[in-house]
This record gives C-alpha cells, sequence and structure tokens, in this order.
C-alpha cells in the first residue's frame, strides 16, 4: 500500500468552487482553537464567502490550494500584515492532519515566493504548526500576544522570520 507521504501534494490557484471546502474545513472546533487567531464568527457562512472573495482579489495577496492526492487538502496564502511585513499562513483540513500535508505544501510554496524575509504567527501551543514552521526554516524571532476569538481569552503566541 502506498504510504501517505508518498501522495502528490501539488500547489494550484483557488477556484470558485474550492470556496465551500475551505469553509467545511475551517468549521473544525479543534483546528479553531489551535489556529486561535480566527474569525469571530467561523460559521458565518456570508462573511466568509465576502472576506475569501476579496482577498482572491487582492493584489497583494498570493492564495494556493493544496491538493493532496488529488483531493483539495488545505490552502497556503501570503499577505501583508498590519505592520506591512510579508506573513504566511495555511489552513490543513482535519481528514489530511499528519501526512505531511503543510510542511510539503508550504516548502511547495515557498519555493515559488522569492522575497525574503517572511514572517509567521502561531499560538504558543500550537505544536503542529511551529513544527511545520521551524521544519520549513523559520526560526522564532519574538513573542507576542492577541485576544482570540476561537478561545475567548488571551493567548501569546510566537513570530517567526524566514530569512
Ligand atoms: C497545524 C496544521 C497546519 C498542521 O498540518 P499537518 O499537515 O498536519 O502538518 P504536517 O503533517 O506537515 O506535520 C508537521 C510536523 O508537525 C507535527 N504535528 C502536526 N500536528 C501536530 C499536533 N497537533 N501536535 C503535535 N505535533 C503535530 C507532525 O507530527 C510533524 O512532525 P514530524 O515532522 O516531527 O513528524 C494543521 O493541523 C491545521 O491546519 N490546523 C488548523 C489551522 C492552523 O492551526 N493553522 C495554522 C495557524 S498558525
Amino acid at each position: 500500500m502506498e504510504s501517505p507521504d508518498t501522495k502528490s501534494i501539488v500547489l494550484r490557484d483557488v477556484m470558485i468552487s474550492d470556496l465551500p471546502i475551505f469553509f467545511e474545513q475551517q468549521q473544525d472546533p479543534e483546528a479553531n482553537w489551535m489556529a486561535a487567531f480566527t474569525r469571530k464568527d467561523p460559521a458565518d457562512r456570508d462573511a466568509f464567502m465576502a472576506h475569501w472573495t476579496k482577498i482572491l482579489r487582492d493584489e497583494t495577496t498570493t492564495i494556493q490550494a493544496i491538493l493532496f492526492d488529488g483531493q483539495v487538502a488545505g490552502s497556503v496564502l501570503l499577505y501583508v500584515d498590519e505592520d506591512g511585513q510579508l506573513e504566511v499562513s495555511y489552513w490543513i483540513g482535519r481528514p489530511y492532519w499528519r501526512k505531511g500535508v503543510a510542511t510539503r505544501g508550504l516548502l511547495a510554496f515557498l519555493g515559488h515566493i522569492k522575497v525574503r524575509p517572511l514572517y509567521a504567527r502561531a499560538a504558543k501551543d500550537n505544536i503542529g504548526s511551529l513544527r511545520v514552521l521551524e521544519k520549513c526554516g523559520f526560526t522564532r524571532i519574538g513573542e507576542g500576544s492577541g485576544f482570540s476569538e476561537a478561545r475567548g481569552e488571551e493567548v501569546e503566541e510566537f513570530l517567526l522570520r524566514l530569512d
């Protein structure tokens, strides 16, 4: 039997038909807790669609769908944060966790994005995300905190950079 990590990872531009899949993937309560800094109401489908339609049109944002063995497993994106820094983020649907999808998807994405430095952030207890970033060469450069809508409390995070 083919092992999960030999299955193909392919990045492609996001299609409108991906959005309902991303929406479903972003309903998972554990995923929201992990990510911590999420939308106020992830179940608001109209707000989700409006937000994604806007960022897909935004020329300063780069978004790719991650296909695992031909299935839409998640997304990876690059955007300009509130400090004007280029920041990466990603979200993998729960059925695809722990198969190397985030690591391989982010590595492929970073191969296309030539500009450096890039930044990322993750809640201090989002061990999986920190591991993904560090496997892709990001290093911790600082920390901070912010209000987490998903947890309803202040949450500490690490800031990371890829040079
Ligand atoms: C965090 C997330 C991106 C990880 O995706 P993934 O595809 O499962 O990650 P990978 O399979 O590439 O795993 C990379 C490493 O992290 C580890 N890992 C993944 N999830 C983990 C978890 N929940 N706890 C501990 N380690 C974890 C893997 O075992 C692997 O470690 P290894 O290389 O030592 O074997 C995914 O769980 C997710 O999308 N979560 C919800 C949204 C989110 O948190 N986004 C990031 C916001 S900062």
